[in-house]
C-alpha cells in the first residue's frame, strides 16, 4: 500500500484542478480569455473557492490556500506577458518614421528686464565701459559711509533699508559698487554695474521693494559735467530714438555735487506733452551728478587730480517708458501671458 498521502481534499483534486487551472491560464490566448479562466478557476463559485469554504482540517486548508496563491501568480504573470505581446504587436504594426517632423519645444524667451539690461550694456561697452557685478548684499560702509551719507540719513533708517544683520543689509542703490570698483583700480574707471536693489516699500504701480539700477561711474583726468551730459544723451538717444533731446534739472545725491537730474524730450509727443510725460514734454531718465570730492577720498583718490561723474538708470522705468507698462509689480508677477508679448 502506498504511504503517500492522498491530495484529494475537500472533494477536489487539488493536483488535476491545478493541471488544468494552469492550462487554461497559459493557452489564454486574449485578455478575455484570460478572464474566463480566471472566473473560472478563482470565482467566487469556482470548484476551488468553494472547497475552501467547505474546509475543515489544516492540512487541506494549506493545500488549497497554496493552490490559489499558484493560480493568481500565474493569471498575473499572463496578463503581463498579453499586455507586452501586444505592445510590441502594436509597435511594428506601425513602425518608426524617422523621417517625421518632431514636435518642436516651445521656444524660451528672455524677460524684458534681461533684455533692457543687455541692450542698456551694450550701449556702454561701445562707449568703452566695463561691466561690473556688485554685490546684493551689502555692508553699511560701502552703501552709505563711503557714499557720504551720515549716520543720520534717513535712507539708513531700517524703515527705508532692510537690514539682515548688524551693518549687513541688501542693498537700496546699485551704488555702493561704486566704491568697490575704485577700491579695486586706480583711475581710469570707466563702469557700468547693473542690477536688483531692495527696498523697504510697499508694492503699488510705480513700487516694488526689488527693481532693478544701472550705475554708472567714470572717474578719469578732467572730466566734466559737460561728459556727463555727452555721454547721457548718447545713451538716451540709443534706447529712446535718435530724435531725443536732453536737459538737466537740479537734484540732491549726497554722492554727487552738482547733483543733477537728466529728462529727455517726450519720445512719444515728441515735446507737444502727452499721458507718458505728465503733458510737460519731458521724462525723468536719471539721478546724476559730478562725484563728491568726499567720495574720492573716502577710496584714496586725489580729488586735484581726478574727477569724475555718476549716475543711475532705472532698468523697470525704461521698460515701462518703452512699452508703456501701467504697472511695475507685472515685472515680478511671473505671468507667461504679460512677459511672452516683449
Ligand atoms: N542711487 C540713486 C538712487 O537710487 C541713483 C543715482 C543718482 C545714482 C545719482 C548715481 C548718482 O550714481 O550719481 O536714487
Amino acid at each position: 500500500m502506498s504511504t503517500e498521502k492522498p491530495t484529494t481534499v475537500a472533494a477536489v483534486d487539488a493536483e488535476a484542478l491545478e493541471r488544468e487551472a494552469l492550462a487554461a491560464v497559459a493557452g489564454a490566448a486574449t485578455q478575455e480569455e484570460l478572464d474566463e479562466a480566471r472566473v473560472r478557476y478563482l470565482g467566487r463559485r469556482s470548484e476551488l473557492k468553494l472547497a475552501l469554504r467547505e474546509v475543515r482540517d489544516r492540512e487541506s486548508g494549506m493545500t488549497l490556500n497554496a493552490l490559489r496563491e499558484k493560480l493568481e501568480a500565474a493569471v498575473e504573470e499572463r496578463a503581463r506577458r498579453l499586455r507586452t505581446d501586444e505592445q510590441e504587436r502594436a509597435a511594428s504594426a506601425e513602425p518608426l518614421d524617422l523621417s517625421l517632423p518632431g514636435e518642436s519645444p516651445p521656444r524660451g524667451y528672455l524677460h524684458l528686464l534681461t533684455q533692457i539690461r543687455r541692450e542698456v550694456e551694450d550701449i556702454f561697452i561701445g562707449l568703452g565701459y566695463r561691466v561690473v557685478d556688485g554685490n546684493e548684499i551689502e555692508d553699511t560702509w560701502h552703501l552709505f559711509d563711503a557714499l557720504n551719507m551720515p549716520p543720520q540719513h534717513v535712507t539708513r533708517s531700517p524703515l527705508h533699508t532692510l537690514y539682515l544683520n548688524g551693518d549687513v543689509v541688501l542693498r537700496t542703490e546699485t551704488s555702493a559698487s561704486q566704491i568697490r570698483v575704485m577700491q579695486s583700480q586706480q583711475p581710469p574707471v570707466y563702469v557700468i554695474s547693473p542690477g536688483r536693489v531692495y527696498r523697504r516699500d510697499t508694492a503699488d504701480a510705480t513700487h516694488s521693494p526689488i527693481f532693478h539700477q544701472v550705475e554708472g561711474l567714470a572717474v578719469d583726468r578732467g572730466i566734466t559735467l559737460a561728459d556727463l551730459k555727452g555721454t547721457l544723451l548718447h545713451v538716451s538717444r540709443a534706447l529712446f530714438g535718435e530724435a531725443r533731446e536732453a536737459r538737466f534739472s537740479t537734484d540732491f545725491f549726497p554722492f554727487t555735487e552738482p547733483s543733477v537730474g537728466l529728462s529727455i524730450s517726450c519720445f512719444r509727443c515728441d515735446g507737444a506733452g502727452c499721458d507718458t510725460c505728465k503733458r510737460t514734454g519731458w521724462i525723468e531718465m536719471a539721478g546724476s551728478g559730478v562725484v563728491d570730492e568726499n567720495v574720492l577720498r573716502n577710496v584714496g583718490y586725489d580729488p586735484e587730480e581726478v574727477s569724475g561723474f555718476a549716475f543711475g538708470l532705472g532698468i523697470e522705468r525704461i521698460a515701462m517708458l518703452r512699452h508703456a507698462v501701467p504697472d511695475i509689480r507685472a515685472f515680478l508677477d511671473n505671468d507667461p501671458r504679460f512677459l511672452a508679448q516683449f
